[in-house]
């Protein structure tokens, strides 16, 4: 019997390789020229951490999605289910806070939540995640957002939304929480289970609901941003201010708010509609406390983190001007297939794609073939040229490079196909 992937996992197959990457790596510029550091968490992590930080209401505890397993020396272990809790786990591991504040950290790698499995929603799953630690002025939160926007533009896609909300103070929430109750409880039974649980632990929690029963009965209700206390208020405003004078576009969503418990104002979220009922691209948001709260110094932070998953989902459908994807399927500009016409010319061709490989993509058959079935060879694997040497050529020292766009043919020396390849360089993937 064949053994399959575990449901809620995929394979990122060669064919997405190149669309993945564009995603990390326009992360790695918007990010790093922002000047954050790129650093790299363990995937397991004692459940301790994730039971502390996401909050007895998020849906990670309600919904049992966190990966928890006892190892042999008896300790509660888990699969990280998200990055923020594990990045301030190391800040503070690391005395971070010694250094100057603001800390910008960025990273991106698998997580693991036990989810109902459906489009962009799996088991296993990948972020790219960006904290800023030590500001709790607006400016952060602004800079924030938009660099989540920006993050997502140079990736190559158009069509993403940003939402903007907060969920006020702690003192608002309780406030908040209490409103629900009183307006709520009456008609708790009419609710469904999850509903019901999130009622009893966080009632903020209900408006994420996504039952038609349950939205129906909470319709009605006021918002968070409806019922900000006034500090709460000025922050939203200002963070408002600053994305408006920067031109980057959001809407407020007086309603928004997340799935984990830690934040506090202002709440974000990125859209894209196209990509089924998961339109959530990234979210995060400001999570003042939390550091206090897993034993480290009490300095403020707002962070997010965008889906890689659902980021490529919403390139490919926007591939007609989508760059990622337009990489992905063309061949590389320059890249070469070697093709041996006779047995000796199997071991040149093996030796010169080593050499030449330290300047672009190389690849060449493995036994002699005639030209035609060589050319085929170069044609399926991508190259956009092909180079063939048989006796004449080996006598020579040349090979007959052939364009495989345009079909143009010259005998040629190595140096010109070290110039070749170096010339396309840019575009040659590994
Ligand atoms: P989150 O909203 O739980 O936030 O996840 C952020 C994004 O990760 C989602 O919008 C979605 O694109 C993607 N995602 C989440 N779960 C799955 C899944 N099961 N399958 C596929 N994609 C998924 C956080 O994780 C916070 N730690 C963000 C943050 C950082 N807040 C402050 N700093």
């Amino acid at each position: 019997m064949k053994i399959r992937s575990v449901k809620g996992t995929a394979d990122i197959l060669p064919g997405h390789q190149a669309a993945w990457r564009a995603v990390v790596d326009a992360a790695a510029t918007a990010l790093g020229r922002a000047g954050a550091g790129r650093i790299d968490t363990p995937i397991i992590e004692y459940a301790e951490l994730f039971e502390r930080s996401v909050g007895e209401s998020s849906d990670i505890v309600v919904q049992k999605e966190l990966y928890t397993f006892e190892d042999r020396g008896g300790r509660e272990l888990a699969l990280r289910p998200e990055f923020t809790a594990g990045v301030l786990r190391s800040f503070i591991e690391h005395g971070m806070f010694t250094l100057p504040t603001p800390v910008k950290l960025w990273t991106h790698g698998p997580l693991f939540r036990a989810e109902n499995v459906q489009r962009g929603r799996y088991r296993q799953f990948h972020q790219i995640n960006f904290e800023i630690v030590g500001l709790d002025t607006p400016l952060a939160d602004a800079e924030a957002v938009q660099l989540m926007w920006a993050t997502l533009s140079g990736s190559g896609l158009r069509g993403h939304g940003i939402k903007l909300g907060s969920v006020g103070d702690p003192e608002d929430r309780a406030a908040y929480n209490q409103y629900l109750r009183d307006e709520l409880t009456p008609r708790a039974a009419d609710l469904t289970p999850v509903s019901q649980e999130r009622l009893r632990l966080n009632p903020m929690r209900l408006l994420d609901a996504k039952d038609r029963g349950d939205i129906e009965i909470i319709a009605e209700l006021q918002r968070p941003l409806d019922r900000l206390g006034t500090a709460a208020r000025d922050h939203f405003e200002q963070v408002r201010g600053y994305l408006e004078a920067w031109g980057v576009p959001y809407e407020v969503d007086p309603g928004i708010v997340r799935g984990l418990d830690y934040y506090r104002r202002t709440a974000f979220e990125a859209h894209y509609q196209g990509i089924g009922a998961q339109s959530a691209l990234g979210g995060g948001g400001r999570y003042d406390g939390l550091l206090a709260q897993l034993g480290g110094h009490d300095l403020p932070g707002v962070g997010w983190a965008l889906g890689i998953e659902r980021i490529i989902d919403a390139l490919e459908q926007e591939a007609a001007n989508d760059a990622a994807s337009q990489i992905a399927e063309s061949p590389t500009p320059s890249s070469l297939f070697l093709v041996p016409l006779d047995d000796e010319a199997v071991a040149d061709a093996a030796a010169l794609a080593h050499t030449l490989r330290a300047h672009g993509k190389v690849e060449y058959a493995y036994q002699r073939r005639n030209a035609g079935k060589g050319l085929k060879d170069a044609d399926r694997s991508g190259a956009s040229h092909a180079a063939l040497r048989g006796p004449d050529e080996r006598r020579a020292n040349t090979w007959q490079l052939k364009d495989l766009g345009s079909g143009d043919q010259r005998e040629v020396g190595v140096q010109d196909l070290v110039d070749l390849l170096k010339a396309g360089s840019h575009g040659v993937m590994a």
